[in-house]
């Protein structure tokens, strides 16, 4: 099996659409009138929720009129806000249950001619040379070994001068992670690596690093918040449990004792195409 048909088994869950429309039906929400906030709780499938989001869209001055390039992009939250400050957005994922759930979901906001989903992996973008402005990948690299080539097809698919927003979970320090973790089952499909590997495949691929920021204390803040929910009411209907599966709280456990002992962090880059 492939790396890509690996990530795919992963994520795959079956049902994707039915069980999101039940989680809305059950928090009293019409799916046929779905208002952008109804989908806030399964939106960011990645550390410290919306305010990451927001962040990296402001550190890359996203504006009306750019085209920009979501790489692995879900269920489509991230890439559905980027559209909400005018872009003209593309996702690509592997994963076909994601990609179909977020075109649904997309649909469903009116948002088709600024957004649109596709089958398709980050080390083989299928897009021509110098398509985009932006390029984003928010929890991506934890499952793609080979971060060279990942950074050499976002070069390739950005304008020069264009911006790339990583931000992904990296190994900050020496010491064993605990498995599940969100992005894998255990250690042979998790690429978690140190930030100085994405320094160099990035400066390989032409790019200059403008920034690079530490938002370990934002996950640790919104794990924890999240922690204290699910001991004081359980799992609420819709979350981010529904992508985890059935050992959800375990694998948010792992990466909570990991991020805790400084032993991973998700760190946020900001780079420049030459
Ligand atoms: C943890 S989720 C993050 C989703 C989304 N970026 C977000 O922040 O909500 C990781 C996503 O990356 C996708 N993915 C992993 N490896 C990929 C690859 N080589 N090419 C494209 N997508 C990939 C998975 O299918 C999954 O949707």
């Amino acid at each position: 099996m492939s790396g890509d048909d690996e990530v795919a088994r992963h994520y795959a869950h079956g049902n994707l659409e039915a069980a999101i429309l039940q989680g809305l039906r059950a928090l009293g929400r019409d799916p046929d009138r779905l208002q952008p906030d109804d989908l806030q709780p399964i939106d960011e499938f990645h550390m410290g929720g919306r305010v990451a989001t927001v962040e990296l869209a402001d550190r890359l001055d996203l504006a009306p009129g750019l085209r920009l390039l979501d790489i692995g992009s879900g269920l489509g939250g991230a890439a559905r806000f980027f559209a909400g400050r005018g872009c003209q957005v593309d996702g690509i994922d592997v994963t076909p249950d994601y990609v179909a759930a977020a075109n649904f979901l997309t649909r469903r906001f009116g948002l088709g001619d600024r957004l649109s989903f596709h089958p398709g992996s980050a080390t083989d973008l299928p897009f021509p040379a110098a398509t985009f402005d932006r390029a984003t990948l928010l929890h991506v690299g934890m499952n793609i070994a080979d971060k060279a080539r990942l950074c050499a097809e976002a070069a390739r698919v950005l304008k020069p001068g264009g911006l790339f927003g990583i931000y992904d979970v990296m190994r900050v320090s020496p010491g064993e992670i605990a498995y599940p973790v969100a992005w894998a089952a255990g250690p042979e499909t998790s690429f978690v690596v140190a930030p100085a590997v994405y320094r160099e495949a990035l400066a390989r691929a032409g790019f200059t690093l403008l920034e690079e920021h530490d938002r370990r204390a934002l996950a640790l803040d919104v794990f924890r918040r999240f922690q204290a929910r699910v001991s004081e009411r359980g799992l609420p209907p819709l979350g981010l449990h529904l992508l985890m599966g059935g050992d959800a709280v375990p694998k948010v456990a792992n990466m909570v004792a990991a991020l805790t002992a400084g032993i991973i962090a998700p760190l946020m880059m900001i780079a420049r195409r030459a």
